[in-house]
């Protein structure tokens, strides 16, 4: 089998975007993950006749062709949503998930007061480790890390922290790349080896990433 077709037939699960933590009605705690990247790996995947979800938190983005999306706001819903969609054979976390979430919702608007104010947070359960430990656990899980420095050791960090079998870590900083980009620069890690990609544009970053993960479900 060509190292192209091996995702053919495969379920994959994809996450994107970022969450949002709800603080009372009208507020809540967000991030500038653009799910650009998501839906580009998603998009390649089913064009590659991958059986794809998308499990997507909070973008204005259409859905790629022959994608079953699943529109999720916070980290728990997201959490709920990848795993309700195990078994699969490949799980790419590329959302931006929120590590902390206000300990509770009010359930009216917080009204200002004088002097300063402080939010509880709590950590969220962490859907990558997660998945990589679950009874179902895909045959490839793939993370993503946004890294500033000391990139290859705080990526090899999570590929063996979260028991991953791949890891892409964003390269932060470079001009035109990053959050809000079509453009991107990721060094890819898995044991044993990396992979300088790009920069270069989200969608073409997507097929290069795919050439990776089908090489290793061959
Ligand atoms: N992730 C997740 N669930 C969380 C937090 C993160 O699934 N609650 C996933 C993301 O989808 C991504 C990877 O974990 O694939 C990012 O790992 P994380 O440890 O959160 O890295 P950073 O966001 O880079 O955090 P930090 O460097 O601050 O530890």
């Amino acid at each position: 089998m060509s190292a192209a077709s091996s995702i053919s037939g495969q379920r994959v699960v994809v996450s994107a975007g970022p969450t949002y933590e709800d603080i009372d009605p009208v507020r809540f705690i967000g991030n500038r993950s653009s799910g650009k990247m998501g839906f580009a790996i998603a998009a390649a995947a089913a064009l590659r006749g991958a059986d794809v979800v998308l499990v997507a938190g909070p973008v204005s983005l259409a859905t790629p062709a022959g994608v079953q999306r699943i529109d999720v706001r916070s980290a728990a819903q997201m959490h709920a949503a990848v795993l309700a969609a195990l078994p699969a054979q490949v799980y790419v976390g590329a959302a931006a998930v929120a590590d902390y979430t206000p300990a509770s919702v009010a359930a009216g608007k917080i009204k200002k007061h004088a002097g300063p104010f402080t939010l509880e947070l709590v950590a969220t359960a962490d859907i990558l480790a997660d998945v990589a430990a679950h009874a179902l656990r895909p045959r490839l899980v793939v993370g993503f890390a946004a890294e500033t420095d000391h990139v290859e050791a705080y990526a090899r960090g999570k590929l063996d922290k979260k028991r991953l079998d791949m890891i892409a870590a964003n390269r932060v900083g470079l001009a035109g790349s990053g959050f809000e980009s079509d453009d991107n620069a990721l060094t890819v890690y898995w044991p044993g080896g990396e992979r300088a990609l790009g920069p270069a544009p989200k969608t073409a970053l997507a097929e290069q990433l795919l050439d990776l993960m089908s090489e290793r479900l061959r």
